[in-house]
C-alpha cells in the first residue's frame, strides 16, 4: 500500500491510521513527495500561503498545454492562486450558495432513473452534471450532451489518461466552450445562477473556462459521493430500511458518508518558498500529498472517527477542502446527492445484487457498479 494506491483500495483507513501514528507530515521516499495525514498537518498545509495548487514551472500540465483543454485548465480557479482564483471565485460563489435544495430536488426528479446498473451509472455521473447544466439555463437535451462532453473533458485532469483520451478531451473542451458561448449569447435571463455570475465577472475567457469548470468539478466527486453512500447502505442493510421509512434521513447519511468515506481522498500542494510546516522544513519545488480522507478519521478532529454516525454532533471534515480553495459547491453537491439517492431508493430494488470496483484514479474514490 502507498498513499496513492490507498485512494482506491478496498479499505485504506487502517493504513491512514498507521501513517498518522508515525507522523502528521513526513517525506515518502518511494513516491518522492511529502504526505500530510493528520488533521493538524492537513489544515496547516491548506492554510499556508506558500503551498500552491500548481507547480510554478508548470501551471498547466505539459501533456495538455498545447491544446484546448490546456487553455481551459490554465484559467480554472481550482488550478490558480492569486487574482486568477480570487476573481472567478468571488463571481461564482454567491450564485452557487443561492441554490435551494427544493429546486435541485425537482430537477433530479424530472430525470428518469432506470433499474439497471447502467441506469445507476447515469444517475451517478450524468445526472449531477445535467442538474448543474439546467441551473445554468440549458435544456435537458443540451444537459445530456454536456454531461457526455464533461466525461470526455475530465480525462485531461488525470495523469492516467492515454494520448487518445487527451485528444478527445481537447475536442470536448472546445465543444463545451461553444455551448457556453451560445448560452451566453442567448441573453435570455432564464438562469438566476448565470445572471448572478455575469453581474460579477467581466473577463470573458475566464468566465467561459470557469463555467466549464463547474461541470467538471461536479462530475466525478458527486458521482463518488452518491456511490459511496450506496456502498454504506449495502454494508449496513438496516440503514436502507431506515432511509426508505424516513427519507429526510438521507441527507444525514450523505453528510456522514462524505466525512467517513470521501469521494475525494487527497489533493496536492506545491511549495513555492522555503517554509516550516508542522515541524518539517520544506523547500521550493517540494510536492505535498494532502490526505483529506485520513484527516477526517483523525481522533483529534472527530470522536470515534471510524464509526458511521448519522447524528454525529459537531462533525468536522476536510472532504471539501479548506481555506482559499474550499469547495464552493458543497451545499449543491450534497443537495444533488441527497435527491439522487432518494430517487435511486425509490426506483431500484435490491442493492445486494450489485458488484462494484473503484474507478482507476490517483485521488478519487468512486465505485463503478455492475450486476452480479
Ligand atoms: C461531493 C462532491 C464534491 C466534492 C467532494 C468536492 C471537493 C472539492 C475539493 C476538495 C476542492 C478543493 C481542492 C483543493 O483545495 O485542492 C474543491 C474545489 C472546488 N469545487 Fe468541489 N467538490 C464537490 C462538488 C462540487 C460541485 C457540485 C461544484 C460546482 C457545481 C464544485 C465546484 C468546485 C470549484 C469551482 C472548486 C475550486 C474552488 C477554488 O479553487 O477556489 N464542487 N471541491
Amino acid at each position: 500500500m502507498d498513499p496513492i494506491i490507498a485512494a482506491t483500495h478496498s479499505d485504506p483507513y487502517p493504513y491512514y491510521a498507521a501513517l498518522r501514528a508515525e507522523s502528521g507530515l513526513s517525506f515518502h521516499q518511494g513516491l518522492g513527495l511529502w504526505v500530510a495525514c493528520s488533521a493538524h498537518a492537513v489544515a496547516a498545509v491548506l492554510a499556508h500561503p506558500d503551498c500552491k495548487v500548481r507547480p510554478a514551472h508548470e501551471p498547466v500540465p505539459k501533456a495538455i498545454a498545447q491544446g484546448y483543454a490546456g487553455k481551459v485548465f490554465g484559467q480554472l480557479m481550482r488550478m490558480n492562486d492569486g487574482e486568477r482564483q480570487r476573481c472567478p471565485r468571488s463571481a461564482i460563489q454567491p450564485g452557487l450558495e443561492m441554490i435551494d435544495a427544493e429546486t435541485v430536488s425537482a430537477l433530479v426528479r424530472a430525470r428518469l432513473i432506470s433499474l439497471s446498473a447502467d441506469g445507476l451509472h447515469k444517475a451517478m455521473f450524468m445526472g449531477p452534471v445535467c442538474v448543474v447544466a439546467a441551473l445554468l439555463g440549458f435544456t435537458p437535451t443540451e444537459g445530456r450532451t454536456l454531461s457526455e462532453l464533461t466525461a470526455d473533458f475530465v480525462a485531461c485532469l488525470s495523469p492516467l489518461s492515454s494520448p487518445a483520451q487527451l485528444d478527445t478531451a481537447h475536442a470536448a473542451a472546445e465543444h463545451l466552450n461553444g455551448y457556453f458561448v451560445e448560452r451566453l449569447s442567448a441573453g435570455d435571463h432564464q438562469s438566476p445562477l448565470l445572471e448572478s455570475i455575469l453581474q460579477r465577472m467581466a473577463d470573458h475567457e475566464a468566465l467561459l473556462a470557469n463555467l466549464i469548470g463547474l461541470l467538471s468539478q461536479t462530475y466525478e466527486a458527486t458521482a463518488g459521493l452518491i456511490g459511496n453512500a450506496l456502498l454504506a447502505l449495502i454494508r449496513n442493510p438496516h440503514l436502507k430500511g431506515e432511509m426508505q421509512r424516513a427519507p429526510a434521513r438521507i441527507s444525514d447519511l450523505l453528510t456522514e458518508v462524505q466525512r467517513h468515506d470521501p469521494s475525494v481522498q487527497n489533493t496536492r500542494r506545491f511549495v513555492s518558498a522555503p517554509c516550516e510546516i508542522d515541524g518539517a522544513s520544506l523547500k521550493p519545488g517540494d510536492v505535498i500529498l494532502v490526505l483529506l480522507a485520513s484527516a477526517n478519521r483523525d481522533p483529534q478532529l472527530n470522536d470515534n472517527p471510524d464509526t458511521l454516525i448519522l447524528d454525529r454532533p459537531a462533525r468536522r471534515s476536510f472532504t471539501f477542502g479548506a481555506g482559499r480553495h474550499q469547495c464552493p459547491g458543497q451545499t449543491l453537491a450534497l443537495s444533488i446527492a441527497s435527491a439522487t439517492l432518494s430517487e435511486i431508493l425509490t426506483h431500484t430494488g435490491a442493492l445486494d445484487q450489485l458488484a462494484w470496483e473503484y474507478r482507476p484514479s490517483l485521488n478519487g474514490r468512486i465505485p463503478l457498479f455492475r450486476e452480479r
